[in-house]
């Protein structure tokens, strides 16, 4: 007998919470990170974590957030499920709806999450694609608002590659009401359909100088030079990128209170020097346990009935 499966909704992308949800998504969170909510909206419910890339935050994240709000995770790797040796990812889904409520994935294709998304008859949330990483964004908002108060009229300057996470920066951006500013050498633009629409509705701007991004902005941001997946380009985009670095001298030029951000894990030296992610601007732990609050937030909604 399979499980009964209510209507259900999935978390792929920013917008699949209206803008006015994903506040209220904030707010939850924020209750939960300042130790206002000790609800265990997933008693009995279990979450399958299937990844086909690394994962130190985002697997122990989920994997504890769950367990705190009463449920139970599952690590699913390649080498471990037939997923890995070709197994559809139909079929996958079809089998993991009857064991479990929910379902996270870290992939390459983001098609792949679609597809598992089409044929699940429980909430998928995406942990990483090629195209986006929509958790990780939310999480970096939840910061910014713990550090700087309401995102809403804030800038933030992206520095460097036009990779998920910036796709998923301009879908904020567009859809919670921020400035951002990216720069990204020529040859490393985000996604050609996010950006149009991102660039279409007046918050996004597209530079190719990283102090013009910087000045004044409230929060610096940037990311590793080569995603997973792309490693063998590593020398290629080192030369492509060299002028992209976070350093002091570009920090100095953000606003007096500007935060730094980094998603993590970090290359010192690379797109980031030490003294700026080791410095006092730096929020990067925050950061990375804001991806704990924000997930319990989007399981309590999407797995436990939690109401926005
Ligand atoms: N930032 C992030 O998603 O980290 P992991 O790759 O360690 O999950
Ligand atoms: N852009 C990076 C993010 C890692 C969390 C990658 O995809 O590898």
């Amino acid at each position: 007998m399979s499980l009964p499966h209510p209507p259900h909704r999935d978390f792929l992308n920013i917008a699949d919470f209206s803008s006015a949800e994903t506040f209220a998504l904030l707010a939850l969170a924020e209750r939960m990170r300042v130790g206002q909510y000790s609800k265990k909206p997933l008693a009995g419910k279990a979450l399958a974590m299937i990844f086909m890339k690394s994962s130190t935050r985002t697997r122990v994240s989920f994997e504890v957030g769950a367990t705190q709000l009463g449920g139970t995770a599952h690590f699913l790797s390649p080498r471990d499920v037939q997923l890995g040796r070709g197994e559809p990812i139909a079929d996958t889904a079809r089998v993991l709806d009857r064991y479990v409520h929910g379902i996270m994935i870290r992939t390459f294709a983001h098609a792949d999450v679609e597809t598992l998304a089409t044929y699940a008859k429980v909430p998928i949330i995406n942990g990483l694609t090629d195209l986006s990483h929509p958790c990780q964004i939310l999480a970096d908002i939840l910061t910014i608002q713990q550090h700087l108060g309401d995102v809403r009229g804030k800038t933030v300057a992206w520095i460097g590659d036009g990779n998920n996470m910036a796709n998923s920066w301009i879908e904020a951006a567009a859809h919670l009401g921020f400035t951002l500013r990216l720069a990204c050498p020529e040859g490393y633009d985000p996604d050609p359909r996010m950006l149009q629409a991102g660039l279409a509705s007046g918050r996004v701007h597209l530079l190719r100088d990283p102090r013009e991004a910087a000045a004044g902005a409230d929060v610096v941001t940037t990311d590793v030079w080569a995603s997973m997946g792309q490693e063998d380009e590593h020398a290629k985009r080192a030369l492509a990128f060299a002028l992209y670095q976070v350093d002091a001298p570009l920090m100095a030029l953000a606003a007096s209170h500007a935060i730094f951000l980094h998603c993590l894990p970090a290359h010192r030296g690379e797109e980031v020097t030490a003294d700026v992610i080791d410095g006092p601007q730096s929020m990067v732990w925050d950061e990375a346990e804001n991806r704990l609050h924000l997930q319990k937030a989007i399981m309590a909604v999407l797995m436990g009935n939690e109401p926005l």
